[in-house]
């Protein structure tokens, strides 16, 4: 039976009606004369509490709310990839034809053609068993994406018959049915899932394959596992929008699903401005041939704020399924929890910390948790990851904040953006000493057979530099510099030659931007073996000035830029230069 009530009060977005003791808990609805999509987020006998999705201006109390008896959910199939979707699935550039301005009232649009023709190639037969979760065949989905047609996961499965044979279809054609138990029941190339439900899976993995982002603080200081969580907590304008873009254009993921929750008004506007012109840096052809944007421009309404990350994240378990690495990228969750909040207050609900409701913690957690490498259920074998990254932007910079520290407590990489680095203009701002990564330990595996086994030794003694030059700062400060001895003025030179041709990188220099693996392994390593000469050399009566006079230096200090992924040979040979610099001014043959 479909919940059928009346309005009786309406503040902002939020909505309540009674005679609804019909409705469920995240029941979608139907809201008013104008019939706005709304949904029930509490329930107290037959009054409801509804969030809508839609502006309410105009809605009063004694006009009709129906249910669908459906919670909200995202349709799933090709035509997903290059979208650009409201918070609920609604595709943007559809609702601007149809409404003439970006979000009309109770418009229903579809979220991808349906009647656009894909070209299926079947890859079970007649008389095949299937179940939830199993590929029934392949379509092209753009030129990047090969989309695998699933069994949906709430789908008995059974044996399969009347197949069509490899051809063009739409989206509403019976692909096959399946029969079980006397059952029939018929497969097309989408489903629907609810939102809030995270998709199954057989098992998860431990986190062991890094990410490779192509950011050298990133990979090579504060690692992300594919299928892991990270955090970008920053005061505006110190970079995370620029991290994120990053991540979303270099990581080796086939999917990225990028979620905006515009900071300023036109912040969402350019992004949906510069995307569409954004390459795939790897193949040449338009990033959004891989890409799903979900965007919330300021003046829409707060609800589909709330909404934008379930349907991010059941979008990026959808692309999991079919054995793909998705990265989704959420700028920024402090404007998502903000409508928390917002709804939280219309509600009259108890407030917690700095008004937010009591629950944000819980929802954020939620939302990372459903992210992980896991295999898919069905067959044939799959494996995917889903990577969640959120920007997290307090005001002010100030980390104890609500949404930073719950945040802190469920991810385990930390980008700590710092104002005073951006200011000096050190990019990215991540404050080495404030950040950190869970995933060191599980994707040292990886480094170790794929690119290096003395990765993690070199990482901890780079690392170890810009810790111990953190504590010299300290007494730099109050005596000068001259009171330390060599051995420690090295430590500074090392550390800042660290920050300069390390840490430091600029995501503007067509070289720079993006820094292979290899690449970022021997610019370590260059660095480390930089120290360990020149503490030799001071033990063997080099004078400190000597060694900051070497022209190796200034080549240091500039190879991330001046060399490029493909000429790996120029930086080994680095090393032999900076060998002879080093004899030179000892005077005697230094051993490896
Ligand atoms: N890696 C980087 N390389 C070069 N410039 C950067 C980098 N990161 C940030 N910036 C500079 O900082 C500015 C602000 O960054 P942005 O990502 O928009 O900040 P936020 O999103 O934190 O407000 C950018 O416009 C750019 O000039
Ligand atoms: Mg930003």
């Amino acid at each position: 039976m479909a919940a059928k009530g009346r309005i009786v009060w309406v503040s902002g977005p939020a909505v309540r009606a009674d005679g609804m003791s019909d409705a469920k808990m995240y029941e979608t609805v139907v809201v008013g004369n104008s019939k706005l999509v709304g949904e029930v987020i509490r329930l107290t006998g037959d009054v409801a509490f509804i969030q809508v999705y839609e502006s309410t201006s105009g809605l009063k109390p004694g006009e009709p709310v129906i249910g669908t008896g459906n919670p909200l959910s995202v349709l799933l199939g090709p035509g997903i990839i290059g979208q650009i979707y409201d918070g609920i699935q609604r595709p943007l550039k559809e609702l601007s034809k149809v409404s003439g301005s970006f979000i009309g009232k109770g418009i229903t649009t579809t979220p991808v053609d349906m009647t656009k023709k894909y070209h299926f190639v079947p890859t079970v037969s007649n008389g095949d068993q299937v179940e939830a979760g199993s590929v029934i065949g392949t379509v092209k989905e753009t030129d990047l994406i090969e989309n695998s047609i699933m069994v949906p996961p709430d789908h008995p499965g059974g044996k399969i018959s009347n197949m069509v044979s490899e051809g063009d279809y739409n989206l509403e054609t019976v692909l096959a049915t399946t029969e079980k138990n006397g059952q029939t029941n018929s497969l097309k190339m989408y489903h629907r899932w609810p939102v809030r439900k995270p998709r199954p899976y057989k098992n998860r993995y431990d986190p062991t394959i890094p990410l490779i982002t192509g950011q050298r603080v990133i990979d090579t200081f504060f690692p992300i596992a594919k299928g892991g969580t990270g955090s970008i907590p920053g005061a505006f304008g110190t970079g995370k929008t620029v991290t994120l873009h990053q991540i979303a254009k270099w990581a080796d993921s086939q999917v990225v699903v990028y979620i905006g929750c515009g900071e300023r008004g036109n912040e969402m506007t350019e992004v949906l401005v510069e995307f569409p012109h954004l390459k795939d840096p790897r193949s040449g052809k338009p990033l959004m041939d891989r890409t799903v944007l979900v965007a919330n421009t300021s003046n829409m309404p707060v609800a589909a704020r709330e909404a934008s990350i379930y349907t991010g994240v059941t979008i990026a378990e959808y692309y999991r399924d079919m054995g793909k690495d998705v990265v989704l990228v959420a700028d920024s969750t402090s404007r998502w929890a903000e409508s928390l909040r917002e709804m939280s207050g219309r509600l009259e609900e108890m407030p917690a910390e700095e008004g937010y409701p009591s629950y944000l913690a819980s929802r954020l957690a939620e939302f990372y948790e459903r992210a992980g490498r896991v295999r898919a259920i069905g067959s044939p074998d799959r494996d995917g990851s889903v990577t969640l990254v959120g920007a997290v932007s307090p005001s002010g910079g100030d980390f104890t904040e609500p949404v930073t520290t719950h945040t802190m407590r469920f991810i385990k990489t930390f980008w700590a953006l710092d104002a005073k680095l951006a200011y000096s203009r050190h990019y990215p701002s991540i404050n080495w000493m404030n950040s950190y990564s869970g995933y060191l330990g599980d994707i040292a595996k990886w480094w170790g057979e794929n690119i290096s086994q003395d990765w993690l030794s070199l990482r901890s003694e780079a690392y170890g530099v810009l810790q111990r030059e953190d504590t010299l700062k300290e007494i730099v400060r109050l005596l000068g510099p001259e009171a330390l001895p060599d051995e420690e003025k090295l430590i500074l030179e090392v550390a800042r030659m660290l920050k300069i041709g390390l840490l430091q990188q600029n995501s503007f220099d067509d070289v720079d931007t993006y820094c292979s693996p290899e690449k970022q392994y021997k610019l370590l390593k260059l660095l480390v073996e930089f120290y360990r000469r020149g503490q030799q050399a001071l033990k063997e009566g080099a004078l400190l000035s000597d060694i900051r006079a070497m022209p190796i230096v200034t080549t240091l200090l500039k190879a991330r830029m001046d060399i490029k992924d493909n000429e790996m040979p120029k930086l080994d040979s680095l090393d032999i230069t900076m060998k002879e610099q080093f004899k030179a001014i000892t005077g005697v043959k230094i051993t490896n």
